[in-house]
């Protein structure tokens, strides 16, 4: 099966303008470049300009389409601000935000002083607060309709997760965020939906999160049903259908893309594929001689 297939059709996203914070690097690039492709604008934000530069030729090379690069940690306010409008000089207006952007790593929680933990916080879900604010304002008092936020979440924002306590406080509150405004901004017509994605092969969270040798001791793949990872295609397709306008009765959602990775670890018997066929016939040839014991 070929994983890494377009799904939607060439101009579904043309005329659109779109937002993808944390768009220079893994999962945002490939998003970003899917988005160019399908027609829309797109504005990549970060805080490494010349990263996102880069990122922005490769992909107009690539793509033919259009892109623009505006430096901007989403931590701060004012920075956030000043990005919106430095896109709606660009582009004159903005119909998508894709707030992707992200930062993490793996530790015991009681190692962590208090500013590392402030600091997941502040990227992850001030961040997407601060961008959402600033769109959503800017939207509400133009009246502007018929818009889209789209949030990155991770499976962990529902079940929690050992050792990166910050992202997964984090991310909850993207998803609490992602739900509420849902409901209390349909209104003004702007939808709110978020992914979750598993594991996606990426420089910037493999680095972080399975450094050194740990990416060889630990293959996250086993612990997903479909055993495999997911390719970047397959979440650019469900992000694209996600802020096009065929989605547009879907919102408040949160759709899990992780090869049923999440369920395998919650439920109680999943353990139990390691029994291999010959001991099954002995279990189930045990159970049945109980019968009316
Ligand atoms: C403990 C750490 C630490 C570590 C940093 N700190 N790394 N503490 N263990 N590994 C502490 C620092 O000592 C400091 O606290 C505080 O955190 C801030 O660190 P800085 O380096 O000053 O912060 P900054 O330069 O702002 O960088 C932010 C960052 C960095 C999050 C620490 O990793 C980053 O830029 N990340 C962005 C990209 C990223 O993380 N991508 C992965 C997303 S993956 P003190 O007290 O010393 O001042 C993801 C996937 C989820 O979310 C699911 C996957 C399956
Ligand atoms: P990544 O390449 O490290 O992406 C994170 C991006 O966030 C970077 O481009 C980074 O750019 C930007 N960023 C970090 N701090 C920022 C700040 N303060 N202001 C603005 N931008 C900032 O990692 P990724 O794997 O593609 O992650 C993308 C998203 O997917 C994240 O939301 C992550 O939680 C989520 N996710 C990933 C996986 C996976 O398996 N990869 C699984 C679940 C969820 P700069 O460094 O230039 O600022």
């Amino acid at each position: 099966m070929d994983f890494t297939k377009k799904m939607l059709r060439d101009d579904a996203l043309k005329g659109k303008t779109i937002i993808v914070t944390g768009g220079g690097s893994g999962l945002g690039k490939a998003m970003t470049k899917y988005f160019m492709e399908l027609g829309a604008n797109v504005a990549i934000t970060s805080r490494n300009i010349e990263k996102l530069q880069n990122t922005v030729k490769e992909l107009e090379d690539e793509t033919g389409g259009k892109c623009f690069a505006v430096q901007c940690d989403v931590r701060h306010y004012d920075q956030v601000e000043h990005m919106r409008d430095e896109v709606l000089k660009k582009f004159g207006t903005v119909d998508i935000l894709l707030n992707n952007a992200a930062g993490n790593f793996i530790s015991p929680t009681e190692r962590l002083s208090a500013n590392a933990f402030d600091t997941i916080i502040d990227i992850v879900l001030k961040g997407s607060k601060n961008c959402t604010m600033a769109l959503g304002k800017h939207w509400i008092d133009e009246k502007q309709k018929d818009k889209t936020v789209l949030n990155i979440v991770t499976t962990y924002a529902w079940t929690g997760s050992a050792y990166v306590v910050p992202s997964a406080t984090a991310k909850a509150g993207v998803l609490a965020m992602t739900r509420s405004l849902a409901v209390e901004w349909a209104k003004y017509g702007i939808r709110f939906n978020a992914i979750a994605p598993g594991p996606f092969p990426t420089k910037g969270a493999w680095d972080r999160l399975l450094p050194g040798d740990l990416k060889d001791k630990f293959d996250l793949a086993k612990k997903v049903p479909l055993k495999r990872l997911g390719q970047h295609q397959e979440l650019a397709n469900l992000a694209a259908y996600l802020v096009s306008d065929f989605s547009a009765y879907i919102n408040g959602e949160v759709i899990t893309i992780d090869g049923g990775e999440w369920l395998k670890g919650a439920g109680q018997f999943n353990l139990l594929e390691a029994i291999p066929e010959e001991m099954w016939d002995q279990l189930e040839a045990m159970i049945k001689s109980k019968k009316g014991s």
